[in-house]
């Protein structure tokens, strides 16, 4: 009797030491990847306000926009006006299914970008989103808007480049599976020309590297 108390005792505290040291794993690892964004000045960036966007290697900004190449488009798409220094306003909204509260913007993590931009005559979303990010050539692996919150085409992350050529740079990838169904891995953005356009898409080979502009106010 006594020697089977002695190892359910024994069992109890083995179950509970092996749980906590999974528990402090799990959250370790979880916790080491997600990194607070900071804007270029080297400011917090904060999670669901909007930003402006900017590449550091090309200059000018990343906006959106209703007309490419002189044909109105809905809905909006999202280029690179390498003449614009200021550019569009995008709010980058981390998805916590109502469980925490994120005052942040951190590194991956999923989240929505909107533009919230004027929409006038074009009443789609402003949501960013791909509509086939396995597509081999654009337009169906570029960036546009017209999708839902927390969906796997509108399903982006945040990462730290592997080697930042600017302070406070950024990537974005696009990991559809981890908000819905989709190909279960992750796409580096990059931004190249189509049709003239410099756009945002899974195709090209360097990765779109970014910074968060504070918005003047
Ligand atoms: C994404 O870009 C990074 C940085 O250039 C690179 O190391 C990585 O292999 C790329 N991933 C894919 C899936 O292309």
């Amino acid at each position: 009797m006594k020697a089977s108390i002695f190892s359910y005792v024994l069992f109890l505290i083995f179950t509970i030491t092996t749980q906590s040291i999974f528990i402090f794993t799990t959250t370790n690892t979880a916790s080491a990847a997600e990194v607070v964004v900071r804007d270029s000045t080297g400011k917090k960036v904060l999670n669901n306000v909007r930003y402006h966007v900017a590449p550091v290697a090309k200059g000018g900004s990343i906006k959106l926009t209703d007309t490419i190449n002189k044909k109105k488009v809905c809905p909006f798409d999202v280029v690179h006006d390498p003449k614009d220094n200021v550019g569009g306003e995008f709010m980058f909204t981390i998805i916590t299914n109502g469980v925490v509260k994120e005052n942040y913007l951190k590194t991956e993590r999923i989240l929505g970008i909107d533009s919230g931009y004027p929409k006038g005559a074009c009443t789609e979303s402003t949501f960013w989103t791909i509509n086939d990010a396995e597509a081999k050539a654009p337009p169906a692996n570029l960036i546009t808007t017209g999708g839902g919150f927390d969906t796997d085409l509108t399903c982006f992350q945040v990462v730290e480049h592997p080697k930042p050529t600017n302070k406070n740079s950024y990537m974005l990838q696009h990991c559809p599976s981890f908000c819905g169904a989709g190909p279960s891995t992750c796409f580096n953005i990059s931004l190249s020309s189509y049709q003239g356009v410099n756009r945002l898409s899974t195709v090209g080979a360097t990765p779109f590297e970014f910074v968060f502009h504070k918005i003047a106010s």
